[in-house]
């Protein structure tokens, strides 16, 4: 079987509601005939503007984050139910600036994910290691870890809806790519870990991206690793350069 592309920007804390529809509608046209699937993962408060610019066309709309309650007395949080009723189709977990900034540890992440597959949101997974761990031989083994308690409780079939999203921390924002022969072999790895868990045809079937400083030039010669399934795109999905990353071939 062939995974279906998937290219998701993460426009972190970027665009106020104003220019994220005009945005949007600016990329309707660039990305209409694209083969991969397209995700635009938004701040929050650009959510609802967002998916009414995208109504119509093959843009999805994705949230950055959420909580994994239901409801409650969760000040500033957002539940995925919100999401779901805003038309908001994937959601990034787990984001190493969330992991750093805001302490979000391994298991409140595999609570996210639970809580995103209760409520039919597709996660978007992410995992990635330091220069200090990658200097150290230690990168396989950490994202073994993030990745084996991120999915723990999660379902087979969940599993395979899932995207993983592999971000060494080093390669974000800081124009220094990972080679693709490193970004595959990680994304190797989580695969095969995936079918350690899960058995073969979850592991054919999950799609796990390449994130960190993807650009129109090098978008290529990373999605077309065996093992790369698209991109999380970050700077570069904030301009029209989105469109030619979507169109990578
Ligand atoms: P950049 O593409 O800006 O390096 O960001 C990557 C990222 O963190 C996407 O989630």
């Amino acid at each position: 079987m062939s995974r279906r592309m998937i290219i998701a920007g993460n426009w972190k804390m970027n665009k106020p509601p104003s220019q994220a529809a005009e945005f949007i509608r600016q990329l309707v046209p660039l990305v209409a005939d694209a083969e991969a699937e397209v995700v635009c993962c938004v701040p929050a408060i650009d959510i609802v503007p967002a998916v009414e610019a995208a109504k119509g066309s093959n843009i999805r709309i994705g949230a950055e984050n959420m909580y994994f309650e239901e409801k409650g007395a969760y000040t500033g949080e957002i539940a995925p139910d919100m999401l779901v009723d805003a038309g908001v189709s994937h959601v990034i977990l787990g984001h190493s600036e969330r992991r750093e900034y805001f302490a979000e540890t391994d298991e409140m992440v595999n609570r996210k994910v639970k809580a995103a597959f209760a409520h039919g949101l597709i996660p978007i997974i992410c995992c990635g290691e330091t220069l200090k761990q990658r200097e150290q031989g230690i990168t396989i083994d950490w994202i073994r870890q993030q990745i084996k308690i991120a999915f723990q409780d999660i379902t087979p079939e969940q599993a395979a809806a899932a995207v993983i999203a592999y971000e060494p921390i080093w390669a974000i924002g800081t124009g220094k790519v990972a080679t693709s022969g490193q970004a595959q072999e990680v994304c190797h790895a989580i695969r095969q870990l995936m079918g350690e868990l899960y058995g073969p045809e979850v592991a054919e079937q999950v799609r796990i991206q390449y994130g960190g400083s993807v650009a129109p030039a090098n978008a290529a010669e990373l999605f077309s690793q065996p093992d790369i399934d698209g991109g999380l795109v970050g700077g570069a999905s904030l301009k029209p350069d989105f469109g030619q990353i979507v169109h990578w071939k």
